[in-house]
C-alpha cells in the first residue's frame, strides 16, 4: 500500500516537467523579454488582419515577445514559420501560417530592418540547447 501510494505521488510530480517540456516554454530567451506589441496601425488593412492572426498563433507555447523581437531574413521566417507549424500541436494550417509568414516578412523589412540592432538575431539551435539545460 505504501509503495503504491509512494509511485502515485512520485508520478504527479512529474506532471508538470511532462507539460512543460512539451510546450517548450521552460526556456526564456533573450527576445522573451523585449516588447510584446507591435504597433500596425500603419500597415496595410490584410497585414493587420495578418497580424491578429499571428498574436493568437504564435503565443501558444512561448511569449509573443519572442518573434516580435527577433531579426531572420524573409527566407529564415519563411523555414521558421514552417518549423513551428510542424511542432506537435502547433495548431497552425498550411493557409495561416503563409498569412502569418506575410506578415513576418513585412514587419522585417518595415520596422526591423531600420533598426536592427534594437533586436535580437535569432538563437542557433545549440545556444537553445545550452539554455535548456541549465534548467
Ligand atoms: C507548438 C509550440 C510552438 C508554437 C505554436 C510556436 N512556437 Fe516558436 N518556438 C517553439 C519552441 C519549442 C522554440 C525553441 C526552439 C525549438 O525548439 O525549435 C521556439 C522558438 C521560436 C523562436 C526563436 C528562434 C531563435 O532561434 O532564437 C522564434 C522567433 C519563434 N519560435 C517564432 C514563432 C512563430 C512566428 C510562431 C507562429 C507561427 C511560433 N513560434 C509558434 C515552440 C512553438
Amino acid at each position: 500500500m505504501q509503495k503504491l501510494l509512494c509511485t502515485i505521488i512520485a508520478g504527479s510530480l512529474c506532471i508538470p516537467f511532462i507539460l512543460a517540456a512539451q510546450s517548450g516554454s521552460n526556456v526564456v530567451l533573450p527576445q522573451d523579454k523585449g516588447p510584446d506589441k507591435v504597433d500596425v496601425s500603419a500597415y496595410p488593412a490584410d497585414l493587420q488582419k495578418n497580424y491578429k492572426l499571428f498574436v493568437g498563433k504564435c503565443a501558444k507555447c512561448h511569449t509573443i515577445a519572442r518573434p516580435i523581437n527577433t531579426v531572420m531574413s524573409r527566407e529564415e521566417w519563411s523555414r521558421y514559420v514552417k518549423r513551428m507549424m510542424h511542432k506537435p500541436n502547433s495548431g497552425i494550417s498550411d493557409a495561416q501560417g503563409k498569412e502569418i509568414f506575410e506578415f513576418l516578412a513585412y514587419d522585417q523589412a518595415n520596422r526591423k530592418d531600420k533598426d536592427p540592432k534594437s533586436f535580437f538575431k535569432a538563437l542557433s539551435d545549440e545556444e537553445i540547447e545550452k539554455l535548456k539545460a541549465q534548467h
